[in-house]
């Protein structure tokens, strides 16, 4: 239990964000309260002791709205509800006052680029007729041909399919049609209408009055559109774009959909209902832009902070890695925020898989992995173990995705039957089983039902192996995944007092650097052992104490001796 004192100081600090440990919940299948097989707020409140237990300054949950799940939720059909079978607005009160007492801030996901289908805004939308207040919620345009029956422009939706879909009018004739980036449940709202720009700060400030301290923006860059005609092509738009950014055919911030200049005023005004809280509210936008541009959203006058997915979209390389580090430090520092660094979510493949693939170095598919080698998978783990601990020496907030503390692998093999995701399908007559693979349910006990996930079900399948992953396998057990991560954060929760770094400089394999209170990491990613400096070992990942080297693939922390009572 944190003091009351130090508590009090903790949740006031304004800065408290910029190197925090945030933990993502996913909730469906973080820990089911009622046994219905999805996980919900009841699920989480049994957890928070365990969430202590990892000495996080936040959790960040993903969408827990009204949803019908065609996009794991990211389809919201109410940004001011919580979805019946997850919990009530009462239960996440509760959810906030458990952590808020640990010291634990809460974030919530806020996805504006689109809503669900279902949501009142776009229902009156479609009883209304075109031209009406209610259809400039939303993209709405008349086909082209002659009785308007070809779509707008051939733009594609990036799940597959075209980008519109034709809507019947309320009196049953073949009608309009709208845009949607995603699925087709996923129309996307109409950011230059001032009313959707409103209501989006209300649901800010809705959550902001619950007691909520954050938000993560779910693709903070698409929300401004040049709709204007004529429309560019969907192969001029996306050779470009592949949701990352912009670059030749249009100047910057002048791209069709992503990453518009418009964005800064939309979120100058988010920024004013954050500084009407004490201390303000903080977000960390996914902007899929190119790394200068990261800066517009990160900025103190924008939403505070940005994903960099440099190092989850890198292989396992020591140049890779260096050059990612550094460049990452040098972009937050021009932009007076800090960076972030992340290795998993709930869109790629877990990391512990992700390094133990195959090909190592060639340019991993992060997204959907069908195969991992056997003998490759050893290998994984240490390397996520050693990046983890790498990226947590770092200055600024790391993210950590639900089961990453455990080690836990992809779920490779989860079969058609079962997936929900929409990026899901079956190519050439192979099963590629999508972002299904890092969403499975956590494994709390080494057997039982469901892996004390739940008392009566599992919405995606746990494979027979997850008990060995599982918190009552790893807790108290020395060495393994889930104790290095709390000794990892604990340490690192009492170092990490300054935001400066030094670099050393161990050789060509090696990533080295000392923080000036002493703290110093050191990174071996070759194949052969490597000789410690001295200092004292505060931990190291090859589970080799006393050993006077570092083994390969392997982090240690070290404190000299002339920094000891810094
Ligand atoms: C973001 C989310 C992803 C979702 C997509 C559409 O990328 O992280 O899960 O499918 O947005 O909302
Ligand atoms: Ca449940």
């Amino acid at each position: 239990m944190v003091e009351a004192q130090e508590l009090s100081k903790r949740m006031s600090d304004p800065n408290w964000w910029r190197q925090a440990a945030i933990y993502q919940i996913y909730p469906r299948s973080f820990a089911d309260g009622n046994g219905d097989g999805i996980g919900d707020l009841r699920g989480v409140l049994s957890r928070v002791d365990y969430l202590a237990s990892l000495h996080l300054d936040a959790v960040w949950f993903s969408p827990f709205y009204p949803s019908a799940l065609v996009d794991g939720g990211y389809d919201v059909d109410d940004y001011r509800d919580i979805s019946p079978t997850i919990g009530t607005l009462g239960e996440f009160d509760e959810v906030i006052g458990a952590l808020h007492a640990r010291g634990i801030k809460v974030m919530v996901d806020i996805v504006p680029n689109h809503s669900s289908n279902r949501h009142a805004r776009f229902l009156a939308a479609l009883a209304a007729p075109a031209g009406s207040p209610e259809r400039e919620y939303y993209i709405f345009r008349d086909g082209k041909g002659e009785n308007g029956e070809l779509p707008p422009s051939d733009w594609q939706s990036l799940f597959g399919g075209p980008a519109w879909t034709r809507i019947t009018e309320p009196d049953g004739t073949p009608g309009q049609w709208y845009l949607h980036l995603f699925t087709v449940a996923q129309p996307d709202w109409n950011w230059s209408n001032p009313a959707v720009r409103t209501e989006f700060l209300e649901t800010l400030a809705f959550w902001g009055d619950r007691g909520v301290d954050g938000f993560r923006v779910d693709v903070a860059m698409a929300l401004a559109k040049d709709m204007s005609e004529p429309y560019p092509t969907w192969a001029e738009i996306s050779g470009e774009v592949e949701l990352v950014g912009p670059v030749a055919k249009w100047p910057e911030g002048k791209h069709p959909i992503s990453d518009r200049d418009e964005l800064t005023e939309i979120y100058a005004g988010w920024r004013e209902v954050f500084n009407r809280y004490d201390p303000p509210l903080f977000a960390v936008a996914e902007a899929w832009v190119p790394p200068h541009r990261r800066a517009r959203y990160a900025s103190p006058q924008s939403l505070g902070q940005s994903f960099s997915f440099d190092l989850l979209s890198a292989p396992w390389s020591v140049k890779a890695f260096d050059s990612i580090i550094r460049q990452n430090l040098n972009l937050a520092e021009e932009t007076g925020s800090t960076t972030t660094w992340v290795f998993a979510n709930h869109d790629v493949v877990r990391q512990a898989s992700r390094y133990a693939q195959q090909d190592l170095h060639a340019e991993l598919d992060f997204i959907s992995v069908t195969h991992v080698d056997a003998h490759a998978q050893e290998h994984g783990l240490a390397r996520a173990k050693a990046a983890t601990l790498l990226a947590l020496a770092l200055p600024g907030s790391t993210y950590i995705y639900q089961g990453e503390e455990l080690g836990l692998p992809q779920v490779l093999d989860i079969p058609a039957e079962f997936a929900q995701d929409p990026m899901a399908k079956i190519e050439n007559g192979v099963e590629v089983s999508g972002r299904d693979g890092c969403r499975v349910p956590l494994p709390w006990t080494t057997g039982g039902e469901y892996f004390g996930f739940s008392e009566g079900g599992s919405h995606l399948p746990q494979p027979e192996w997850f008990g060995s992953y599982s918190v009552q396998a790893e807790a108290a057990n020395v060495g393994s995944t889930l104790e290095l991560y709390r000794a990892a954060l604990n340490l690192r929760a009492g170092l990490q007092t300054i935001e400066e770094i030094e670099w050393l400089e161990l050789g060509d394999e090696v990533i080295a650097f000392r923080r000036p209170n002493g703290w110093t990491s050191i990174t071996n990613f070759g194949a052969n052992p490597i000789a410690l400096p001295t200092g004292e070992v505060l931990l190291r990942t090859d589970g080799l104490p006393g050993a006077a080297s570092l083994a390969s693939e392997s982090t240690v922390w070290l404190r000299s001796e002339d920094d000891k009572d810094k």
